[in-house]
């Protein structure tokens, strides 16, 4: 009974181990060069425990393999991954070849019934959907449209100066969590100029809408699980669908687009003068175009709302993190803005127009990049040179990784790189020159470049004007003092927190 036991448990373990490893010969039959997969977790070593951030992971094979290759083969788990190592086939990928590479590898997760939302952002859609729905929304975007709700963006910034001046005067040791103060502000900010509400973030009894955008991006190991999962059996990706978006959240946010709508449309009504071209105004007009319900409303809403809130936030928290490490560089933007700054405040065009200020918000994507790596999807095969290596073929279907962060943080391109130089960015056009190397690819390339770039950097400079004339910013002692990603948050964020010490001027 023991021998028929143990042999047993031998076959299945034998058996577990020949599925586990039976594709690890995938990179080496196409001809492409790579490092040795490990069981279970191919080379992404902390997959499981997550004790270390995934770009780390791939920054080791990056440093590895740059001067040889353009492109390894590795393996998330079981899945073969394309990791490219040169900046100028990134670049290829994004722009000169983006036929090729027009899609995200996330789109495989992602079905309508599974999450209707997110299966309805420009992000996640394909093919002609994905060209129809961006032409839609890029409008709801302009310039003007932007200008238009600044006033809104001025009322914004106040409140956000008025809570920091309470929070001086309660004076937590802690100091003042960087990361909830700039959520605070994007909330505010996104849910009056989309929806024309407030989210009373700065009140003592913020609306449920906060909480729920923080529910939204809290959810990370069953994410993980999933992921974990199906690139360890990558054909479960095809029964087996994510939900990003909770649905108590969707059906939050179902609901106060409702609100919304219905308010929008009274004010229409009953006040023939009433006027505000915002987004919900762009949005409305689409929906008579289109057609579209509530819902269907929602979900095209729900791309100016959700992609704005967290990633701004944590550009402005990171930013801050940056200049108040960075005693100088604040002072030589306090300059900069105070030079500018009429009855408080600084005109539209001008905001859009501080090379200091534009400076280091583009440092500080460089160090703290919410898009670190892609993940995108081969769409149409493609041959390939691989400089040391022989040419070989993309084949359609395969995920290929490009991973921003380690060019931005390759001292080949970015001398001392560790250190926040926004003089990297001062000569004309220095973020074009490095987008063009394939470099800087922090907001993406080619034609699916970051949708929300004006909006949200006037967003941004906006609070940091607000901030840095009237505050100076220090670094409470809580903050380390490197620059070490959380491994277990969705976008980029520095390890245990950015805890601001902030002093009236
Ligand atoms: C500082 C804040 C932000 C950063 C750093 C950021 C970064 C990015 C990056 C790196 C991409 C991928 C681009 C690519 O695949 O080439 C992206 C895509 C996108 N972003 Fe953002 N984003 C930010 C804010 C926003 C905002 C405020 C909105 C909307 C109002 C937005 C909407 C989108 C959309 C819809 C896409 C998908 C575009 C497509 O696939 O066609 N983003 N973003």
């Amino acid at each position: 009974m023991v021998v028929i036991t143990l042999t047993l448990v031998s076959l299945a373990v034998g058996m577990l181990y020949a599925v586990f490893i039976w594709n690890y010969d995938h990179w080496r039959k196409r001809g492409v060069p790579g490092p040795k997969p490990k069981l279970f977790c191919g080379n992404y070593p902390h997959m499981f425990t997550m004790k270390r951030h995934a770009i780390y992971d791939l920054n080791d094979i990056y440093r590895q393999y740059k001067n040889k290759y353009d492109a390894v083969g590795i393996f998330g788990s079981r899945a073969p991954q394309l990791l490219v190592v040169n900046p100028e086939l990134a670049r290829r990928v994004f722009v000169s070849n983006f036929k090729n590479f027009h899609d995200n590898e996330i789109s495989k997760n992602i079905d309508e019934k599974s999450d209707f939302i997110f299966a309805n952002n420009p992000f996640t859609l394909t093919g002609e959907k994905w060209k129809n729905r961006r032409a839609d929304v890029t409008p709801g975007l302009t310039m003007g449209r932007i200008k238009t709700v600044y006033p809104v963006t001025n009322k914004v910034c106040h409140q956000l100066s008025e809570w920091v001046e309470k929070q001086i005067r309660l004076g937590s040791p802690e100091g003042i969590d960087a990361k909830h103060m700039s959520l605070c502000f994007t909330s505010e900010m996104v849910t009056d100029c989309v929806l024309g509400l407030s989210a009373e973030s700065f009140s003592d009894k913020p609306t449920p809408i906060m909480s729920k955008i923080k529910d939204l991006f809290n959810q990370p190991w069953t994410i993980v699980f999933f992921f974990v999962l199906t690139s360890t059996f990558p054909s479960l990706s095809h029964l087996i669908k994510v939900r990003f978006i909770p649905l108590q959240v969707e059906r939050f946010f179902v609901d106060l687009m409702g609100s919304a709508v219905k308010a929008r449309r009274a004010q229409l009504a009953g006040e023939k003068q009433f006027e505000r071209s915002d987004f919900l105004d762009y949005i409305l007009q689409l929906g008579q175009k289109r057609n579209l319900d509530n819902r269907q409303l929602l979900a095209y809403s729900m791309t100016f709302l959700l992609d704005g809130f967290e990633t701004t936030a944590t550009v402005l928290a990171h930013m801050l993190l940056n200049l108040g490490r960075n005693a100088r560089a604040q002072e030589l933007l306090r300059q900069e803005i105070l030079s500018h700054l009429e009855n408080g405040i600084i005109n539209f065009e001008k905001l859009n127009d501080l090379p200091y200020l534009d400076a280091c918000l583009q440092e500080t994507i460089r160090l703290f990049p919410p898009g670190f790596m892609s993940n995108k999807l081969c769409t149409e095969s493609i041959e390939i040179p691989n400089k040391d290596g022989p040419n070989f073929v993309v084949e359609k279907g395969t995920t290929v990784v490009v991973p921003h962060y380690c060019f931005m943080v390759d001292e080949d391109f970015f001398p001392d790189p560790q250190s926040f130089q926004p003089e990297r960015f001062m000569e004309p056009d220095a973020a074009k020159t490095f987008r063009e190397k394939g470099v800087f690819m922090g907001f993406g390339d080619g034609p699916r470049v970051w949708i929300g770039m004006r909006f949200a950097t006037a967003q941004i400079k906006a609070a940091i004007v607000e901030l840095i004339s009237k505050f100076i910013v220090k670094i409470n002692p809580k903050t380390r003092q490197d620059n070490e990603f959380d491994p277990v948050q969705f976008l980029i964020t520095l390890r245990g927190g950015i805890w601001l010490d902030l002093e009236k001027l």
